[in-house]
């Protein structure tokens, strides 16, 4: 059977720290609070001149370059994201250009913070298919652009970066050997950013509003959430007949650490073998699996043969998993 394998991956975050003490001194809130509810203690932001392609970008050659594939060799490039440059062009279609990938189809997809788990999906599946050989799979954001710095539930969560993986047609026992992608509408109200799109289209209204910036009900999204990321990890282990025990690594999207830890309880493994960057990158959405997998490998912790499962979730809601080997 022809798996989609990982040969290459690569991330970037902005060079600006912003840190939990500057954020006291821009709403009403501490340090310590932040650190106790969240496990955040400070996560980068991209300057004025960068925007999600440039993250991207940077995030896209890193992972061509480690994989030792020529832009040319790409079919197809898939960027998770919520906050693409622009409606369209897509951001995939931008990086398409920077790249210089002559050869490859691209598309955005929009599924929140799991945009990871997404573009993994959809990017493995046109490998498995047969239908291409390569394919770039990214996940990118500026949350930092939609974030409204005087609302203290959400500013001190969002922030910036992305990540990538080069995804290749491989006939061995490594790959993806399985995703899962769920979505509940029913929560779509409870982590929102309401403007922007044709509901309510830019007006001096909707920007009076605050509109344009992320809302969020992050009591109701931390119960929702908590459930789903322990539901499908669960379910993944099972319909592949691997128990948390088989597993060397789990890498969950790092929203909050109090939901990593519950999730963690929940499936049962212990914390060495799980990834936690969220103290110094915060939510950084669809790229916060991707990133926490470059750091992984770049600390070694993962080996060939290892048995990996990533998971994430996101507004939507949208959630989801996959299960790896490497
Ligand atoms: N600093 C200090 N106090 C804060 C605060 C902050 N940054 N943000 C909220 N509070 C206050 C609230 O106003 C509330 O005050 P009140 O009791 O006087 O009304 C109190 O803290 C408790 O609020 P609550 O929302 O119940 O806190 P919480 O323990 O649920 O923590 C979050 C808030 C946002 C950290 C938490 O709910 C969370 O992380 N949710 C998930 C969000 C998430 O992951 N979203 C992305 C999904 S991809």
């Amino acid at each position: 059977m022809t798996r989609a394998r990982i040969i290459g991956v690569g991330a970037y975050a902005p060079k600006r720290i912003l840190t939990n003490e500057e954020l006291e001194r821009m709403v009403e809130t501490s340090d310590e609070w932040i650190v106790q509810r969240t496990g955040i203690r400070e996560r980068r932001i991209a300057d004025e001149s960068e925007a999600t392609s440039d993250l991207a970008l940077k995030a896209a050659q890193q992972a061509l370059e480690r994989a030792g594939v020529e832009p040319g060799e790409i079919d197809l490039i898939v960027v998770g994201t919520t906050t693409g440059d622009m409606a369209f062009p897509t951001t995939a279609n931008i990086v398409q250009h920077q790249l210089g990938c002559r050869n490859a189809g691209s598309m955005d997809l929009y599924a929140a913070c799991s945009g990871s788990i997404y573009s993994l999906s959809v990017g493995s599946q046109y490998i498995e298919s047969g239908k291409y050989r390569t394919v770039l799979c990214i996940g990118a954001e500026c949350l930092s652009r939609i974030v409204d710095y005087t609302d203290r539930g959400t500013c001190i969560l969002l922030a910036d970066a992305a990540g990538a993986a080069v995804l290749r047609a491989s006939d061995g026992e490594a790959g993806i050997l399985d995703t899962d992608l769920y979505s509940d509408g029913r929560y779509g109200e409870l982590l929102i950013q309401p403007a922007g799109g044709s509901r309510y289209p830019a007006t001096h209204e909707t920007v009076d509003k605050r509109m344009h910036f992320c809302r969020m009900k992050g009591n109701e999204v931390f119960k929702v959430a908590v459930r789903m990321f322990g539901d499908c990890a669960e379910r993944i282990l099972s319909r592949n007949g691997i128990t948390a025990d088989d597993l060397a690594l789990f890498i969950p999207h790092q929203a909050n650490l109090r939901i990593i830890e519950a999730a963690v309880k929940r499936l049962k493994v212990s914390m060495d073998r799980v990834i936690v960057n969220v103290d110094r990158y915060g939510n950084t959405g669809a790229a916060s699996v991707y990133v926490a997998l470059e750091e992984a490998l770049a600390l070694g912790r993962i080996k060939p043969g290892d048995l990996v499962l990533m998971a994430a979730f996101g507004g939507g809601f949208t959630w989801g998993a996959a299960l790896l080997r490497w």
